[in-house]
């Protein structure tokens, strides 16, 4: 157990990498949150482009390995976060299905079940703030005040969007595209309730990048990958280890 601080600008990783027997696949990870004690991981698990069909649980890889990834965190102080993709087609999707994939990661046993969801392909528009409203109130009802929610919409949303969630990824796209102006400021949208994911980024991560996101901008999370955009979040970015000492030391 640590009482060490989390610093203000984590990493939140989309983990779209299967778990693998004895939970090889995450052992990288696994590993980092250990060496990175002050860093709060909000990690993402995606099954089945969500959780698989209605009612069921994991197989027993997803099963073991979030909770290894839960008794990690729990051993290193509390940084890890972990949250069910659910896809949402930018306002398309129906409600109900939405709401089944929902309660089907709520129907998940304890040691696995998330501790909130990551709503993907979120909407832009007000029109559809208030299906949005209706996913993230059910998170709250079914999974408790305490659960998290993040929505992307991959570009800054309507500000509607801010007062729902406690992260809004308001860029993901491509390293050439980002810069510090790609997060807008403002008492309607702070920077700590924002988050950046880039990929297509330099093999060698570029300690200026780092430092924008987070003593120039300071968003509340990022993650920063080399891999194509294709490919982004099922590998592990090659200069992974660089990226949060970075986080950390631009922090200090
Ligand atoms: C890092 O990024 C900065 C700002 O974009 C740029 O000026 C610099 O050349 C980059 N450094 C490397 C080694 O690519």
């Amino acid at each position: 157990m640590s009482s060490l601080a989390l610093l203000p600008s984590g990493v939140i990783f989309p983990l779209y990498i299967y778990p693998s027997d004895n939970c090889a696949g995450w052992a990288p990870l696994v590993s980092s949150i250990s060496t990175h004690r002050t860093l709060q991981f909000t990690i993402i698990v995606d099954p089945a482009s969500g959780p698989g069909s209605a009612d069921s649980q994991p197989d027993t890889n997803y099963q073991a390995c979030i909770a290894q990834l839960r008794s990690t965190g729990a051993a290193n102080g509390d940084n890890v976060r972990i949250l069910g993709y659910v896809a949402t087609g930018h306002g398309s999707r129906t409600v109900s299905a939405v709401l089944t994939d929902i309660g089907t990661y709520n129907g998940w046993s304890a040691a696995y079940r998330p501790d909130g969801i990551f709503f993907d392909e979120a909407a832009t528009d007000p029109s559809f703030l208030s299906n949005y409203q209706s996913f993230t109130t059910t998170v709250r009802n079914e999974f408790g005040p305490n659960s998290y929610i993040v929505l992307n919409p991959g570009a800054v949303p309507d500000t509607g969007y801010f007062s729902i969630a406690h992260l809004v990824v308001s860029f993901e796209g491509f390293y050439s595209d980002f810069s510090a102006s790609s997060i807008p400021i403002s008492s309607a949208t702070p920077a700590n309730k924002q988050a950046a994911i880039i990929h297509d980024g330099p093999t060698n991560v570029n300690l200026t990048t780092v430092r924008t996101l987070t003593r120039t901008v300071g968003v509340g999370a990022s993650f920063l990958t080399d891999f194509p955009n294709a490919v982004a979040y099922e590998n592990y970015p090659t200069d992974w280890t660089t990226y949060l000492n970075d986080l950390v030391s631009t922090q200090a």
